[in-house]
C-alpha cells in the first residue's frame, strides 16, 4: 500500500472481523463516483468509459482481493443497470469470482433494479414495510440522521435506544435483516455514543437470542399497541428451511411477543395468540431464565400483568430499552396467511421491468415476440396468483405497451398509461 494511510486498511478491518468469529464480512461500493470526468464524459458521449477502466475493474479487485460474503452496491440512481454492465459484473460474480458460491447481493444494480432484482431488496433507505415480503428484503438504516460522520449533530438526532430496537424487531417481524449504519470519525474511531448504543443493542439480541436470531416471522406480525411477533418451531423436520414464515400449530410453534411500549397500567393485551388449556406464557427474565405469568382470556386473546413482578427480575436490557419480551407456547392451531396479495400495480411494474429491459438490449424486436417472452416470464412468478394477474396485464392493451416502450417510456409510466397504477 503506497497511497492514502500507507496501510491496507481494508484488509485490516476484514482480518478483524473474521478473527472475532461468527461475523461475516461485507464490502459496500458505490458505482456513481459523484462527477468523475470519465462519467460525465460518458453521459456526453453516449459510452461506459467509466465503467470499463473503473467502476468493474474496482468491483472485480473488491471481490477477488477480499472475498466478500456480501456485496453491497450503491449510486444506482442516475445510470440504468445496462450503463453499469451489471449484469456482467454479476454473471461474473456469481459464476467464475473467488466467493460464487457463498456471496449475496443486494438489489442497486442500476436506476430500475430497486425492489425488482437483486439477491435481497434494499429499496429505499429506512425501507420497513411492516408486512411480510415474498422476497428476502433489508431495511438500510443509520443511527443518526446522517450516513457519514457528522461533528454538527444534536443529541436528539440519534435514534434512542428503544428506536433502534423498535426497528430491529418491527424488521425481524416481517422476515427482513436490519443494516445499522455507524459513522466512523475522521480518525477511524467509533465515538462512544455510537458504541453505547452497539453494546446495549448487543446486551438485548443477546438476552433474546431466541426469539431474534433463531426466529422466523409468525403468522401475525404485529398486534395493537406496538407489539411484534416472531416465532420458532420446536421441529422443523419436514419444513422448507427457507419458509417465509412458521405456522401456528398449538403442539409446534413458540411464538415471541416483544412489547415495545412499557405498558403505563402493568397489564399486556395480546389478541392475535389464542389461548388453550395448554397455553403458557413466560417473561424473559435475568441470566436466560424466565418467569411465568398468570394470565386471563380476554375477547379470545391473552391478558397478563407484569404489576406484581420486582423490576430487578426483569431482563437488564429490557429496563434498559423499555421494551419486554414474552414467550408463549401452545396456543390454538390457527391457518392465517401472513403473505400480502402483491397488488396489480406492483405486479405491473415488476413485468414491464423486464419489458423495458429486453426493449433496450433489443429496439428491433416485434410486438408479438416482446409480449411472447413477457407471458413466459409471467409463468415464472412465485405465486400462482401473481402468475394470473401478470398475464392479464401483459394481454390488456400490448400496442400500447409497444408504443410506449418505442417512445421511451418507463415501467412506472406503462402502468400508469394502462391506469393499472395511479400516477403520483
Ligand atoms: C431482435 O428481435 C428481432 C425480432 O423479434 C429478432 O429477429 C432479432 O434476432 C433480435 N436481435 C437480437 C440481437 O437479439
Amino acid at each position: 500500500m503506497d497511497v492514502g494511510p500507507n496501510r491496507d486498511l481494508l484488509a485490516e478491518i476484514r482480518a478483524g472481523i473474521l478473527g472475532a468469529g461468527g461475523v461475516r464480512f461485507g464490502t459496500y461500493f458505490s458505482l456513481f463516483a459523484w462527477f468523475h470526468p470519465l462519467w460525465n464524459a460518458d453521459q456526453k458521449n453516449n459510452t461506459q468509459v467509466y465503467v470499463d477502466t473503473i467502476s468493474t475493474p474496482q468491483l472485480k479487485d473488491l471481490v477477488t482481493n477480499y472475498q466478500p460474503d456480501i456485496v453491497w452496491v450503491d449510486g444506482d440512481w442516475l445510470n440504468s443497470w445496462k450503463y453499469w454492465k451489471s449484469d456482467e459484473f454479476i454473471a461474473w460474480l456469481y459464476n467464475e469470482s473467488p466467493v460464487k458460491d457463498t456471496v449475496v447481493t443486494n438489489d442497486r444494480w442500476g436506476m430500475d433494479t430497486n425492489c425488482i432484482h437483486g439477491g435481497y431488496y434494499t429499496c429505499h433507505d429506512g425501507y420497513n414495510p411492516g408486512e411480510l415480503q415474498s422476497h428476502k428484503w433489508e431495511n438500510a438504516n443509520s443511527l443518526t440522521a446522517f450516513w457519514g460522520f457528522s461533528r454538527n449533530i444534536n443529541f436528539n438526532q440519534y435514534m434512542s435506544l428503544r428506536d433502534a430496537l423498535t426497528t430491529l424487531i418491527s424488521t425481524v417481524s416481517a422476515g427482513g435483516n436490519l443494516l445499522l449504519n455507524i459513522a466512523p470519525d475522521h480518525n477511524g474511531r467509533v465515538i462512544p455514543l455510537y458504541e453505547e448504543r452497539l453494546r446495549d443493542i448487543g446486551l438485548f439480541v443477546n438476552a433474546h437470542s431466541e426469539a431474534i436470531f433463531a426466529s422466523k416471522p409468525w403468522i401475525y406480525l404485529n398486534d395493537q399497541g406496538g407489539v411484534w411477533y416472531t416465532s420458532q418451531l420446536r421441529s422443523t423436520t419436514g419444513f422448507d428451511p427457507y419458509r417465509f414464515f412458521n405456522p401456528q400449530t398449538q403442539a409446534n410453534t413458540i411464538v415471541y411477543a416483544f412489547i415495545t411500549n412499557w405498558p403505563s397500567n402493568n397489564l399486556i393485551t395480546l389478541t392475535s395468540p389464542k389461548p388453550t388449556a395448554q397455553t403458557t406464557v413466560k417473561l424473559f427474565s435475568t441470566n436466560g431464565q424466565f418467569i411465568q405469568l398468570n394470565y386471563t382470556t380476554v375477547n379470545g386473546g391473552i391478558q397478563t400483568s407484569i404489576a406484581g413482578i420486582n423490576k430487578k427480575k426483569f431482563a437488564p436490557s429490557s429496563v434498559n430499552s423499555g421494551i419486554l419480551v414474552l414467550k408463549i407456547e401452545y396456543t390454538a392451531d390457527d391457518n392465517n396467511n401472513p403473505v400480502p396479495v402483491q397488488s396489480s400495480c406492483q405486479t405491473c411494474q415488476l413485468i414491464m421491468t423486464n419489458a423495458v429491459n429486453y426493449f433496450v438490449q433489443n429496439n428491433a424486436i416485434t410486438q408479438s415476440a416482446l409480449q411472447t417472452k413477457l407471458l413466459s416470464d409471467c409463468g415464472t412468478f412465485a405465486v400462482s396468483q401473481d402468475q394470473t394477474s401478470c398475464k392479464s396485464i401483459v394481454n390488456k392493451d400490448f400496442s400500447k405497451v409497444y408504443n410506449d416502450l418505442k417512445g421511451g417510456r418507463n415501467y412506472g409510466e406503462i402502468c400508469d398509461d394502462l391506469n393499472i397504477c395511479t400516477a403520483a
